[in-house]
């Protein structure tokens, strides 16, 4: 056993995961489809040490607590279990962008979490058994293992991973994010997909996804922003709907995230190609061409309540690096 280091890009959904299947192994109630972001990352060094008594989990520079460090020490169970090994693990991690901010931070955790534990433990997984390990951590992980655009779909923990349908250089698709706060997110949002099925909403939902995704995979063939952006708007605000009308009802926006919500209309009206989606939190994601992308950020920073602005193309796998933080 050594260390062994991974880096990852968090994932950008344009059809959503929301709501499960199988709680446990993070089946998804409906299939979700992503482009990574390339700006974005998460490295993570992992050590398997055999006289360590407990896991040691530092994020971000400081040692992992409560619920974050139980879901690393479960996930670095899983790795032990399938590696046949005991060994206790030192685990540090660090993120170049805000985690909890609806920036989908488990995402990048989860995917650069199993390829650096499943190599420090010397283990090669293929890429579908990788996807499948890093969905058991945190289901919107699956999607940061493959490069570029990827479609998760698959409906039991054999078939249940992402494959990509686009590489990243395939289209120059730009993801310009307001941030509009920087706080932890009350509900995180493993806990939100429980409160899914308590919508009425949830169903209907659950019932136009197939006909967007459709249109999404014929549109990112295509490379057909208006395709693209308005069945992933659509969505985003669906889901924001079974949330919004769940029991007890999760409200992520803000009085600014509104106000990027009407930029964003405001701006299409004058004839930009750019649409938004949002995960579980505040922020605003906004899509568009590179050709787009300077405009669109130069309007975000301009609006009151806009604290920051990211932007980023489509981005790689998760991968192995060389070098390590311990
Ligand atoms: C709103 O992957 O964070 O970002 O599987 O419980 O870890 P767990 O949930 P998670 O859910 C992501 C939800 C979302 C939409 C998406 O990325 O598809």
């Amino acid at each position: 056993m050594s260390k062994a280091t991974a880096v990852a890009n968090p994932n950008i959904a344009f059809v959503k995961y929301w709501g499960k299947s199988d709680e446990t192994l993070n089946l998804p109630a409906n299939p979700s489809l992503s482009m990574n972001l390339a700006a974005l990352t998460t490295i993570t060094t992992v050590e398997f040490r055999p006289g360590l008594r407990v896991d040691a989990v530092t994020i971000d520079g400081r040692p992992a607590v409560g619920e974050s460090f139980d879901r690393v020490v479960a996930h670095l169970d899983r790795v032990r279990s399938l590696v046949g090994i005991t060994a206790r693990a030192c685990v540090v991690s660090r993120n170049d962008f805000p985690a909890g901010t609806g920036l989908a931070s488990s995402s990048s955790a989860f995917a650069a979490l199993s390829l650096a534990a499943i190599r420090a433990a010397g283990l090669d997984l293929d890429e579908p058994a990788l996807s499948r390990l890093a969905r058991l951590g945190s289901g919107s992980a699956c999607r940061s293992v493959p490069a570029g655009f990827t479609l998760w779909e698959g409906d039991s923990d054999g078939t249940s991973f992402a494959r990509q349908v686009a590489g990243r250089g395939h289209w120059d698709l730009i993801d310009v994010i307001a941030i509009v706060a920087y706080q932890h997110k009350r509900v995180g949002s493993n806990n939100g997909h429980s409160l899914a099925p308590t919508s009425p909403l949830h169903e209907a939902r659950l019932a136009a996804v197939p006909g967007w995704l459709k249109t999404v995979l014929r549109g990112i063939q295509d490379r057909n922003l208006d395709a693209v952006g308005s069945c992933m708007e659509a969505d985003a605000l669906a889901m924001h709907g079974v949330m919004m009308t769940s029991v007890p009802s999760l409200l992520y926006w803000t009085p600014e995230t509104v106000s990027v919500l009407q930029a964003v209309r405001s701006w299409r009206e004058e004839g930009m190609g750019v649409y938004l989606t949002l995960d579980a939190g505040p922020n605003v994601h906004c899509l568009c061409e590179s050709a787009d992308a300077l405009e669109t950020e130069k309007r975000l920073r301009n609006l009151a309540g806009v604290q920051d602005v990211l932007v980023s193309g489509a981005g790689d796998g998760v991968r192995p690096v060389a070098y390590h933080l311990f």
